[in-house]
């Protein structure tokens, strides 16, 4: 019956206009992406003319060894062998305890002791709800702090959350009491400054804000932040900026909700991003890679905050046995392999490359990133600024950067301000080959491009 499917469609062409004729107006990568996927494995995607790419999208970060990976694969045949329930509500399994059971030895020991963990509906953005409405049922408290270039998910508190104007102007009523903080984005520095200086700031600002009494902002539920930025561009957080805010949000009995959708299972170089700086958040939210390809979503906290009633937060599909299956397979790989330093190596080899490169090409304002979660902003070549003093962004050239990667075989996305943030989000199982073969297509891609791009225009 599959193969039926497949073979009932010539190429990507037909599949793509009966996408556009009929799925909503609302859909995103397919208009920056447009194949249509016959088989998958690996770093590799197959589209339907036949034509193989390097997928450094990889599921926006959920395939963390690529995609169709043995031992996932293995888990769920083995799951379906054995006749296993697919779901099964918040129900426990002998499954569902092995994923807890790898889970929490995962987690650093002192978090780990003393958590509970919450099965959520399986989404990144059902997981933040979960975080938001858990720490508002804690404190008693309303509002909350989140950062600029955050991004949380798309339902209605997670928008609230995020930064993404173009989302949030279109609609009304949002969540009310976010307060914005600035993130310490050394390359758009909110103060001007850069460097050093600028999570210096920040954290300066953020305590100013919480001990004046003029502030105008009552004391937050929560703060909630990425430890890389992810949808935002890529923005990796010093570690002194957090370990400062663990300490402000632990002085204030403000709880740190730290958002690992993207970061965690090992992306980073680490497991879990947060462990970079050594500190433990109170609330830990995971979802993409944590179910191993498939929907899984879970809130991690400390025990002493489980004071919601049952019911609190609750959805059907909280028990996908195939991806708690898939996501302990993964996890017990991850482990076993080492493969956060494989991330980290691969990632470092990548950004040797990339920061060559940007010797060579004007348009490459910034190269960042942590592990295998890496961006290029693209800036007027010219040097041309905002009134701000900031390198005007070049989303044009973006564009055309990731429009000439997706003709030559790779497959990467855009993200941070203005869309000019080229990003590199690869398999962790990404291979030292692998990698200088997607260096070489990127770099070509990239002088083409700015050789072609003469009166693309830039952000003013
Ligand atoms: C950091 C972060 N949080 C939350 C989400 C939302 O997850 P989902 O798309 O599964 O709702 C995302 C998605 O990209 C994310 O990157």
């Amino acid at each position: 019956m599959l193969h039926t499917l497949v073979t009932k469609h010539s190429g990507n062409r037909s599949l793509l206009e009966s996408q556009a004729a009929r799925e909503s107006n609302a859909r995103s990568y397919p208009r920056r992406l447009p194949l249509a996927i016959k088989r998958a494995e690996g770093i590799h995607v197959t589209d339907m003319d036949g034509k193989t790419y390097y997928d450094c999208l990889a599921g926006a970060g959920t395939l963390a060894l690529g995609h169709n990976h043995p031992v996932v694969v293995e888990a769920i045949k083995s799951a379906l062998d054995q006749k296993l329930p697919l779901h099964t509500l918040d129900i426990t399994t002998p499954l569902k305890e092995a994923f807890v059971d790898e889970l929490f030895a995962s987690l650093p020991e002192e978090f780990a002791k003393d958590a509970r963990i919450h099965f959520c509906a399986p989404t990144g953005a059902d997981a933040i709800e979960a975080a938001v409405k858990l720490a508002k049922t804690v404190t008693g408290r309303s509002a909350m702090f989140s950062f600029h270039g955050g991004y949380h998910g798309s339902t209605h508190a997670a928008m609230s959350l995020s930064g993404t104007l173009h989302q949030k102007n279109e609609i009304q009523g949002l969540m009310p009491e976010v307060h914005f903080l600035p993130y310490p984005y050394a390359y758009r520095c909110p103060f001007g400054v850069g460097g050093e200086q600028c999570h210096r700031l920040s954290t300066r600002y953020i305590r100013s804000i919480l001990n004046d009494p003029e502030s105008g902002v009552r004391l937050p539920a929560a703060m909630v932040l990425e430890v890389v930025q992810g949808e935002g561009g890529a923005i990796p957080a010093p570690v002194e900026w957090l370990r400062e805010i663990r300490r402000i949000t632990e002085e204030h009995g403000i709880l740190l909700i730290v958002d690992e959708v993207q970061t965690g299972f090992g992306r980073t170089g680490k497991l879990f991003a947060f462990e970079h700086a050594g500190i433990v958040p109170d609330i830990l939210v995971l979802s993409k890679a944590i179910g191993g390809s498939l929907p899984l979503s879970v809130l991690v906290y400390r025990k002493q905050f489980d004071c919601w009633k049952p019911g609190a937060h609750i959805g059907t599909f909280r028990g996908n046995q195939l991806a708690m299956a898939a996501g302990l397979a993964s996890l017990k790989y991850i482990n076993s392999e080492n493969i956060p330093e494989q991330a980290s190596l691969r990632g470092r080899q990548l950004m040797q490359h990339l920061t060559a490169l940007k010797q060579e090409v004007s348009e490459i304002g910034d190269v960042r990133g942590l592990g295998l979660m890496i961006g290029v902003e693209i800036v007027d070549g010219q040097g041309k600024a905002d009134s701000l003093g900031q390198p005007l962004a070049n989303p044009a050239l973006a564009s055309a950067i990731q429009r000439k990667c997706f003709q030559k075989g790779l497959i990467l996305e855009l993200g941070g301000r203005h869309s000019s943030v080229v990003r590199f989000l690869p398999p962790l199982i990404v291979t030292e080959s692998q990698m200088h073969s997607i260096m070489q297509i990127f770099a070509e891609a990239v002088r083409e491009a700015c050789s072609a791009s003469a009166g693309i225009s830039v952000i003013a």
